[in-house]
């Protein structure tokens, strides 16, 4: 299924959600059908995706007319000519007001969206790795997703994907902070969305094997030392009798 996506910017107020008004204007082969989904956003210029089986191909930069693959690779094969993203876009902003004003248009209901941080690669302090931050079942497509490190934000290393669309038509999104992984850190993703009452906190620090206690490293070394005390005795009575043993047979012995 190839979707083309465009969240709209929100021109009108809050009470007027059309989404999805998808669907449409399918035009279908045997192999694929071909449809357009548009979702009501809020930011200043919307977005533009297009999508296949699920996964986003390219999504149009507005803001510098560029279009950009998700695999560069797919570049030197097709073309997207980004301005075609601007003039649909602005269709379906036409077409998505005329629809607002002949129907009842209810607002749509904001989703608590759900948050989760992890390390890319297992952490090593000192070693370059990559937090991701996962913030799934958006919906509005309205979110502010950044970094604290220490409680302070952090804007440099940052990155995230577009809104990714999902069958129950609700969006996720992940960030990315690459960072150096360092014992006195700590890190959280923050995430705002009109289904929070106030900005979610998620925190993630570095898991450190904690230092062994007093008492554990006591008990090791005393463990340790009892254990060589008992080989030193067991082989000095294997000795002993080991020689015993030879002057026994020295004595018995027929020369
Ligand atoms: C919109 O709502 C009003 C009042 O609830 C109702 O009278 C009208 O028929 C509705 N129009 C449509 C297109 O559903
Ligand atoms: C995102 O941040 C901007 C700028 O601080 C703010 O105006 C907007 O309300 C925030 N959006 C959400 C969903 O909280």
């Amino acid at each position: 299924m190839i979707l083309n996506k465009a969240l709209l910017l929100g021109a009108l107020a809050l009470t007027t959600v059309m989404s999805p008004c998808g669907g449409k204007d399918i035009v279908a082969d045997h192999v694929a059908s071909y449809g357009v989904n548009m979702y009501q956003s809020y930011g200043p210029s919307g977005q533009y995706t297009h999508e296949f089986d699920g996964d986003e191909e390219f999504y149009v930069d507005l803001e510098r007319k560029e279009t950009v693959w998700q695999l560069p690779l797919f570049s030197k094969f097709r073309s997207f000519d980004p301005q075609g993203a601007l003039r649909n876009l602005a269709t379906a902003k036409h077409n998505l007001n005329i629809l607002i004003k002949h129907s009842n248009a209810t607002a749509a209901t904001n989703e608590v969206p759900e948050v989760t941080v992890f390390s890319k690669s297992p952490v090593t302090l000192g070693h370059p790795n990559t937090l991701i931050c996962l913030v799934d079942n958006i919906f509005p497509p309205v979110v502010n997703i950044t970094w604290l490190s220490n409680g302070h934000s952090v804007t440099e290393g940052v990155s995230e994907t577009s809104f990714l669309s999902k069958s129950d038509h609700s969006f996720f999104k992940i960030s990315y902070l690459t960072f150096l992984p360092s014992a006195d850190e700590i890190y959280d993703c923050r995430v705002e969305h009109w289904g929070l009452d106030e900005p979610l906190l998620k925190h993630w620090e570095p898991e450190i094997p904690a230092p062994m206690s007093e008492l554990t490293e006591t008990v090791v070394c005393a463990l340790g030392l009892s254990v060589g005390l008992v080989g030193i005795v067991v082989g000095t009575v294997l000795i002993i009798r080991g020689l015993r043993s030879v002057g026994a047979s020295r004595h018995q012995g027929p020369l």
